[in-house]
């Protein structure tokens, strides 16, 4: 009984956490597909968009772990090239170490039923320094892609008390991200983050917007790329 108290008080934090962000990107610069030929989305049957993801090579896509949480993933689709092409997902799996209540390791890797060869992009080896400068891609409303400019940082310093995160939220598996157009907010789980034309990112989580004090919180994917690499091969 205390046990299950005590779980579905952390899993209404998580899910708060996670509605934080509102679907569609305001305040973001137009893009297109061509420009981020990886960025997929992940959409239900009736053609929702519910995350983002990123195509590292023909057949595998990295994404959110909390985007697979709550659904059926056989029932997924993937979109490529903002939602013209859409592919079903062969398999999937997330990382056993993600945590719900806290979002560590929140990543996730799928498998495509057929490959697509519009492009993808590498994974990073390092984490990006803190004040790189780094890209968020999603959707504004509709389905126009765009790109939300974000100085990146490093967990530590996300998690200093600078920001609206304490260092024990702010985890090794974790970066930060805070836009620097300061009315840019919202977004979907799973938008990959690129630095240098690296993967650095996906969004993971947040409090607000991802703007002024409040960073959005990404999977940091140099942290987790030793399991993703071991999930490519082994799906
Ligand atoms: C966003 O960042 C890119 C590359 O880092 C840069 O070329 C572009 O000018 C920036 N856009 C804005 C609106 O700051």
């Amino acid at each position: 009984m205390v046990k299950f108290f005590v779980c579905s008080f952390l899993f209404v934090i998580a899910a708060c956490a996670g509605n934080a962000y509102a679907e569609a990107i305001q305040g973001g610069v137009a893009t297109t597909s061509s420009a981020h030929p990886y960025v997929v989305s992940l959409q239900t049957s009736d053609g929702t968009r519910i995350c983002g993801g990123a195509l590292i090579n023909t057949k595998n896509v990295v994404t959110a772990a909390s985007c697979l949480s709550n659904y059926d993933v056989s029932q997924l689709l993937v979109g490529v090239n903002n939602g013209a092409k859409t592919v079903k997902i062969a398999a999937s799996g997330f990382d056993p170490s993600y945590d719900f209540t806290t979002n560590e390791n929140d990543v996730a890797v799928l498998k495509l039923a057929e490959a697509v060869s519009v492009g993808s992009i590498a994974l990073a080896s390092s984490a990006p320094s803190s004040g790189a400068s780094g890209v968020v891609t999603g959707w504004a409303s509709g389905s126009s892609l765009v790109d939300v400019n974000v100085s990146v940082l490093s967990a530590e310093e996300c998690g200093s008390g600078d920001y609206k995160y304490s260092e024990d939220e702010i985890l090794d598996s974790m970066l930060c991200g805070l836009a620097t157009n300061s009315q840019a907010c919202g977004g979907l789980a799973g938008n990959p983050v690129v630095v240098n034309n690296q993967l650095v990112g996906v969004v993971s989580w947040g409090y607000g917007c991802g703007n002024k004090g409040n960073p959005s919180v990404f999977a940091n994917v140099a942290a987790l790329r030793t399991w993703i690499n071991k999930e490519v091969a082994s799906l």
